[in-house]
Order: C-alpha cells, then sequence, then structure tokens
C-alpha cells in the first residue's frame, strides 16, 4: 500500500512511525512533514487544505491510502474531494467534521442524540447573548463557535470575563470563527480524552489519554496545546468507558448517519468525568496533539490495520490487540512558548536517542541545516515511551527528554502527576 500522511507536527511523525511498523505499508509520503519525519519518509511540500491539490498530488505518486492528520484539511472537505477522486481517506467528510468545526452543530447533534453535555445556548448578536450571562451568572464557558486553533474557549470565572470574551469575539477576536457564540454551563470534574475509529457505523475504541494543557509545573499559567499526555487514563475505568460509549459515542455516531452525515475517521471525545458519570466537553475529528503520540507507541503497526478498516467499512471485523502497558509523552518546547518564542536554536543529543518500540522522541517543530537540527516551532519533540507502569513509562521518557541538548528549550517535569 502506498501511504500519505497530511500534516507537519508531532502526532504525524507518530502516525508515519506506526504506519511503518507495518508490512503493508510500501510507501509513504509524509506531507508537508518535518525534519523528524524525514528521517523515516519522504517529505513532500503540498498545501493540504488544498483539496484539488491533494487529489492530485495522490493520483501524480499511485497513493492508495490518504490519512489526514489535523481538522483544517478535513474542514475544508479534503476528504471529500479524495473519495470522490476514488482514493481511499482516513478522516470525516467536511459536514462530519463540523462536530469539531462548529460547537453550535455539536450541541445540535447530542440534544438530538440525548447525550449528556453542558446545557447551552448560541448566539449570532451580542446583547442577547451577555443578557444571558447575566441571567446564568458566572462561572460560565464562552466558546466561538468555529475552528480557533485551540484559543476559542474562555472558561470565565465571574461575568465581567464572560462579557469581555462575547466583546472580543464578537469584535472579530477570532475571525468568522466568532461569527457565533456558543456559552455553556459549567462543569467540574475530571477531564480525560477517549479514542475511538468509526467506519459511519461501527465504533471501535482505540485507547484513553490525559492530557496537560496549562503550560506551568502543577497545572498552572496559560494554556497551550498540550504539554504532555500520558495513557490509559486511569479515570477511564470500565464503567465509565461503557457509559461514555452507549449514552454519547454511539448515540451521537447514529444521529450522524441518520443526518445522512456518517462519521468515518478517528473521533476524539474530551469528556468531563463526576460522580461516576462522563459528559461530553467537546468532539474533535483528528487525533489529539500530543495524545497520539503516546497511543501510536502502544498501538504500534496495527494502528494502519485499524486506520485502513475504519476507511474500508469493516470496523466490525477489527479487533484490538490489547496491550496491558502504559505511555507517556513530555513537550520539549521553545522557551517562551505559548507566548512569544525563537526559532533556529540548534538542538543536540537527537540522532544518539534511542529509538525502540518502547521509546521514541517525535519531532513536533524542527528543520534540518547544515547537518544540525533546529527548533521550528512553539512545540519541537515528545519524548515518548511505554512500559509495564506508568511509573516505568515516565522514567523512559524523562531520561530521552535529559538527555537531549538544547538550552532554548524546557519541558515540565510532573507530566502525569495526577495518575502517578
Ligand atoms: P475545548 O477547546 O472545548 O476542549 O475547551 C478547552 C478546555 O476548556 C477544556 O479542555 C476544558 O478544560 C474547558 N471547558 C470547555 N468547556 C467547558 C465547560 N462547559 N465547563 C468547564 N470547562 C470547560
Ligand atoms: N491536546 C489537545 C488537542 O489535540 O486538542
Amino acid at each position: 500500500m502506498n501511504i500519505l500522511i497530511l500534516g507537519s507536527g508531532g502526532r504525524e511523525h507518530a502516525l508515519a512511525w506506526a504506519v511503518l511498523q507495518n508490512p503493508k505499508c510500501d510507501k509513504l509520503i509524509v506531507a508537508p512533514g518535518n525534519a523528524g519525519i524525514a528521517q523515516i519518509a519522504t517529505c513532500a511540500s503540498l498545501d493540504i487544505e488544498d483539496a484539488a491539490a491533494v487529489a492530485g498530488f495522490a493520483d501524480a505518486h499511485s497513493i492508495d491510502f490518504v490519512i489526514v492528520g489535523p481538522e483544517a484539511p478535513l474542514a475544508a472537505g479534503v476528504a471529500d474531494r479524495l473519495r470522490e477522486e476514488g482514493v481511499l481517506v482516513f478522516g470525516p467528510s467536511a459536514q462530519a467534521a463540523q462536530l469539531e468545526a462548529s460547537k453550535r452543530f455539536t450541541k445540535e447533534v447530542c440534544a438530538a442524540a440525548g447525550a449528556p453535555t453542558a446545557g447551552y445556548a448560541a448566539f449570532t448578536e451580542a446583547e442577547p447573548a451577555r443578557a444571558y450571562v447575566r441571567e446564568q451568572g458566572a462561572p460560565i464557558v464562552i466558546k466561538a463557535d468555529g475552528l480557533a486553533a485551540g484559543k476559542g474557549v474562555i472558561v470565565a470565572m465571574d461575568e465581567a470575563t464572560a462579557i469581555a470574551a462575547i466583546d472580543d469575539m464578537f469584535g472579530g477576536a477570532f475571525g468568522g470563527a466568532g461569527a457565533e457564540v456558543v456559552i455553556e454551563e459549567f462543569m467540574t470534574g475530571e477531564e480525560a480524552s477517549f479514542f475511538v475509529l468509526c467506519d459511519g457505523e461501527t465504533v471501535l475504541p482505540i485507547g484513553t489519554a490525559q492530557d496537560h494543557k496549562r503550560v506551568g509545573e502543577g497545572d498552572t499559567g496559560p494554556n497551550t496545546g498540550g504539554m504532555g499526555a500520558y495513557s490509559p487514563a486511569p479515570v477511564m475505568d470500565e464503567a465509565i468507558t461503557a457509559q461514555a460509549l452507549d449514552e454519547i459515542i454511539r448515540p451521537c455516531v447514529a444521529e450522524m448517519a441518520r443526518r445522512g452525515m456518517p462519521y468515518q475517521g478517528v473521533l476524539y471525545a474530551g469528556l468531563m468525568i463526576e460522580n461516576g458519570r462522563s459528559r461530553l466537553v467537546e468532539y474533535n475529528v483528528r487525533f489529539g496533539d500530543p495524545e497520539c503520540q503516546a497511543l501510536m507507541l502502544r498501538l504500534g503497526g496495527q494502528a494502519l490495520d485499524l486506520m485502513h478498516a475504519a476507511a474500508e467499512g469493516r470496523l466490525d471485523e477489527a479487533r484490538v490487540n490489547w496491550a496491558d502497558d502504559h505511555a507517556m509523552t513530555v513537550v520539549l518546547a521553545a522557551r517562551g512558548y505559548p507566548g512569544a518564542y525563537d526559532k533556529g536554536s540548534v538542538i543536540d543529543g537527537l540522532e544518539a536517542l534511542p529509538e525502540t518500540s518502547f521509546e521514541m522522541c517525535f519531532h513536533a517543530g524542527t528543520v534540518r541545516q547544515d547537518g544540525q537540527y533546529l527548533a521550528n516551532g512553539g512545540r519541537v519533540l515528545n519524548a515518548t515511551a511505554r512500559g509495564a507502569t506508568l511509573a516505568e513509562a515516565r522514567a523512559r521518557a524523562y531520561a530521552l527528554a535529559e538527555s537531549i541538548d538544547w538550552p532554548e528549550g524546557f519541558y515540565r517535569s510532573d507530566i502525569g502527576w495526577r495518575a502517578l
């Protein structure tokens, strides 16, 4: 099978690594990729949000199977176009990708499916939104309806913050994404991520994870794309997992099919767990980053068979070969992230790192110049490891992180504290 993966982060490096463990992969191209991915696969420059360009590329390179990493190409209809051209693709249609691209859409699907989630109201104008906040009081959660690169959610602990968020969103702070605003009930509890594959009908769980969104130790400081993650999430015990599947995920997937927009790909449910029951915080239509890095290390080469089965509508025959293991990924970021940071600093020690089925350093934002790796983003490397226990995975991941010589980078030293 000739495979094309779309994306350029640590998630895509982990997907590429897993796909290459599977002998069914003949040729692998990652577009656009990064310097770490270039060590294991061919990288190609391509505008991955341009559906016609992606379809043309797939045709020119005899691609049999496309795996879409990030949400933006999905929302832009790249999977639809590939399917029209007869190319097998892992990832939902633009209509189904509304589960991430529109918070209001997701709320409506949950309502129709009877899936437990926070109470809400949606607004297209500021004044009624402000009035709603005054009536409901704080804490309350203000969300831009559309895709806002993970920044469109304000958890407002007081009314003034909520009103300011409404004014920002309708004032254009998030562009078109904020033309509609969803206001939600504030939920308390413990958060976890649940990943399932879907083929339009069948739902197959492939793992749980928890991430650390805040930049600082002890989960303090500003929000980031994620500073580390581990899998499985201890809070997702058998009972909660069954409840999430029965009350949230399966009814929503059935509702999508009923609407004529069957969901195919990975569905990432962000859950809030309290009193032995989960409620939906949000859906994403892609793997989490960095959660994917931990998941891929656990799944290995079978990830390709599972994604392929999802794309071909054969998930009812697919089985996950579960290992009783744990994985952790620690994000190395450029000093200053998630605020302003410099690019171009030299990273040493990467060549000497062990690369085994137990430990891999995935690249999230690197370039190679004159034989050296340079930092080229905010989140730059993902030291990822697995073991028989979370403590063992943690020790291996931190041993990797410590052997990287990058004075301009930093990482949190407490990933997994809640579970350890
Ligand atoms: P999202 O981008 O929707 O995942 O939101 C980002 C984060 O905001 C979530 O991971 C939660 O920590 C928090 N959040 C979102 N919605 C709610 C809610 N209704 N109640 C409490 N926290 C929320
Ligand atoms: N790590 C959170 C996300 O990928 O959305």
